[in-house]
């Protein structure tokens, strides 16, 4: 049985201090173990704070979010710092424009919301492998969220340029920052590894000094058990779902004193393709934020704004199998995806308004939304026509395949190119045993598309064909899993695929940098190469098409539907929208940030369709949001 080190010990310890943090100039956050509250400045403080992550919403709208937020009667925010969008490749960091974090604290700080830092370094948050960067698991059986050194090095370096960027941020030093969590969940991980968690705690220390440090875990007993560690302070999370009364006691079981917090109380849940749109009925979010902070409980409300998984950045569930999360992280919370206040966010300040004075002033309205209409796209060409230009240093040879991580391609696609052994007259079965095509694989002969390989759900697909045909196999990365014990998810063919009874070898990998030919201005600067053939074949399988919106002199918001398209991704002028899938649903439509469009140029449309394009090629702008399957009309 693994006990709690010192948590006796701390729990007697903790009823001598009263407050933690006692700072000059009046700027001091702490705890009053002894009236069971947060201190702020010497007063006792309450907070009501909402999650937004910056990192999935355009920075020219984290403004008008947080002003919203504001408005709401919120007095802070919470926020994760997601690794992997901050370190892409070992030692290399990016800070500047979306990613540009200082400027996101600057913003709250004018606004006047305190901030809730949640620097992980694992976050989970349905985001890309939990927020680790993916070159971590160029050691393939690393032991993530542990003591083991190769993770822990590569966390030191990571903090240490970090936490030193947050030092003036912090409340003490005259910024916003009044607390900082350690990790996240951690108790619901399978190593449960205290020295990892005390490492941490002394790497926190270190950087953010006497700053008020805090764990979340999830409301179980062996979650709270593994979670917590003595000097931390213990929180909690849960739903609507959930007693409030029998959640608190839990806490108190591990905090026998201080302030009651529920990290994360769920204003709504996200979607996984496949799912029924989650919704949170708004009376019973109003009702239990009305009794916690009846109780004095402080509240982070998760989300408050969820904003988008653009690009590649939606990260996985392994519970019942792999399931990637959708686009959308509009989360049902009470400001949309979009930003747009919601009937939930008026109810939810109707009850903070019983709790604190709400700034007086109207709310920000929703942004405008414009129906721009159809577009018809055109064919720039199949996948296979187009590897020169996708892949312009060539493939890497190898015996047997390679990871998307042992190739250094991290997001995205692959493609994995071999030649049939042997001529096969009848139908042969394409083998995955060992269901390594993470996560689908479209597989085309000789350019024709045979169908599709897919994790756990098709791991035998027929083929036929002559000896010495080209088998092409492109391999998406749906998103790496973010939670539970499975998060070292390896990308692309990760064992071998079977031909009836031969291995499949002598590889060339495609490394795709699809992303950097279309920021240079493929396809659009050079529409004389589009493709005017439409065979019946050649509308299977991946394929690029464009097309352009004429400006309208308006850069409003919009919503693109992709209705009759299969699955795929979407570029506008440059920028990753993320997947589509239609078919599979919930989600109906992508969300456009007015801001990506120009007034006076064309605007630029690339779209990859993986499986099949519609007899008739258009896609839509529309003035609102079908995140609901059940909802789809015409
Ligand atoms: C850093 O991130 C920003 C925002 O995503 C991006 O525009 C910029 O190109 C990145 N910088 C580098 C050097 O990759
Ligand atoms: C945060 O805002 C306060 C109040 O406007 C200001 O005094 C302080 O200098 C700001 N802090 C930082 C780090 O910008
Ligand atoms: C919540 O749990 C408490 C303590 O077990 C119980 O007294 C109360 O009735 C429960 N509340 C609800 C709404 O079920
Ligand atoms: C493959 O073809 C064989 C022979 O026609 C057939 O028995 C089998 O069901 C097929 N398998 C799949 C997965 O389509
Ligand atoms: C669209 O592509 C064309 C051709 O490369 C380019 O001239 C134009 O500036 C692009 N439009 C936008 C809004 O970037
Ligand atoms: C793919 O495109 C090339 C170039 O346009 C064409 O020759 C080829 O037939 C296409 N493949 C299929 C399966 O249609």
């Amino acid at each position: 049985m693994k006990l709690k080190p010192g948590f006796i010990f701390v729990t007697s310890l903790l009823f001598l201090v009263t407050s933690r943090t006692e700072l000059s100039e009046g700027h001091s956050f702490g705890v009053d173990y002894k009236n069971n509250c947060f201190l702020k400045d010497g007063a006792p403080f309450q907070y009501i704070s909402g999650s937004i992550h910056y990192s999935r919403i355009p920075r020219v709208y984290w403004k008008d979010r947080l002003l919203k937020m504001y408005m709401a009667g919120l007095n802070a925010i919470q926020t994760y710092v997601p690794w992997n969008y901050h370190e892409p490749t070992p030692g290399i960091y990016n800070f500047s424009g979306d990613r540009d974090l200082e400027h996101f604290l600057d913003l709250a700080n004018q606004t006047g919301l305190l901030v809730i830092l949640r620097p992980g370094p694992y976050i989970c948050a349905e985001w890309e492998m939990g927020g680790l960067p993916a070159w971590l698991l160029h050691k393939p059986n690393i032991i993530l969220r542990s003591a083991d050194p190769d993770y822990l090095q590569a966390v030191d370096s990571w903090l240490a340029v970090l936490l030193p960027k947050m030092k003036p941020w912090l409340y003490s030093n005259g910024g916003n920052i009044i607390s900082v969590q350690v990790e996240n969940e951690y108790g619901s991980y399978f190593a449960c590894d205290y020295n990892y968690l005390r490492h941490l705690h002394t790497l926190f220390q270190l950087f953010l000094e006497d700053t008020f440090l805090f764990t979340t875990d999830g409301n179980t007993d062996s979650e709270m058990a593994c979670g917590t560690l003595e000097g931390l302070y213990a929180t909690i999370d849960f739903g609507t779902d959930t007693n409030i009364t029998k959640a608190f006691q839990r806490q108190r079981r591990f905090e026998p004193s201080g302030p009651l917090v529920n990290s994360e109380f769920y204003t709504g849940w996200l979607d996984h393709w496949g799912d029924n749109h989650a919704q949170v009925g708004l009376e019973k979010v109003s009702q239990m934020l009305d009794d916690m902070l009846t109780l004095g409980a402080s509240v982070n409300m998760y989300m408050f704004e969820g904003g988008t998984n653009f690009g590649y950045w939606n990260g996985a569930d392994y519970d019942t199998g792999f399931r990637p999360v959708v686009t959308s992280y509009d989360y049902d919370a009470p400001l949309s995806e979009a930003g747009d206040p919601t009937d939930k966010l008026l109810a939810i300040k109707n009850v903070i308004s019983k709790f604190r004075a709400v700034p007086e002033g109207p709310m920000p309205p929703a942004t405008p939304k414009y129906a721009y209409g159809f577009v018809t796209l055109k064919k720039v060409g199949n996948i296979t026509a187009l590897l020169d230009t996708l892949s312009p240093q060539g493939p890497l040879r190898s015996q047997y395949p390679l990871t998307f991580e042992e190739i250094k391609q991290y997001y995205g696609y692959v493609l994995y190119r071999t030649k049939l052994p042997r001529t096969l007259e009848d139908k042969t079965p394409l083998i995955s045993p060992l269901n390594g095509v993470h996560d689908r694989g479209y597989v085309l002969v000789n350019g024709v598309f045979q169908g599709l390989l897919e994790r756990e759900t098709i791991l035998v697909l027929n083929v036929t064909g002559k000896e010495g045909d080209t088998l092409d196999i492109l391999v998406e990365n749906m998103g790496r899993v973010n939670f539970g014990p499975y998060i070292n998810d390896l990308k692309g063919l990760v064992s071998n695929l079977y031909l009836g009874q031969d291995i499949l070898s002598d590889w060339l990998i495609y490394s795709l940098d699809i992303d950097g030919a279309i920021a240079t201005g493929w396809p659009h600067a050079q529409p004389q190469h589009t493709d005017p053939t439409a065979s019946s074949q050649d509308c299977k399988g991946p394929v690029f098409y464009m097309g352009t919106l004429e400006p309208t002199g308006l850069a409003w918001d919009t919503f693109l539907k992709l209705r009759g398209w299969t699955k795929g991704q979407v570029w506008i002028n440059g920028v990753n929208l993320g997947r589509y899938w239609p078919q599979k649903g919930p989600q109906q439509t992508m969300y456009v940030p007015g801001p990506l469009l120009s007034t006076s140029q064309p605007n630029n449309i690339t779209v990859l369709e993986l499986e099949e394009v519609p007899s008739d090629p258009r896609v839509l702008f529309m003035d609102r949001a079908q995140l609901n399957r059940s909802t789809e009309r015409s």
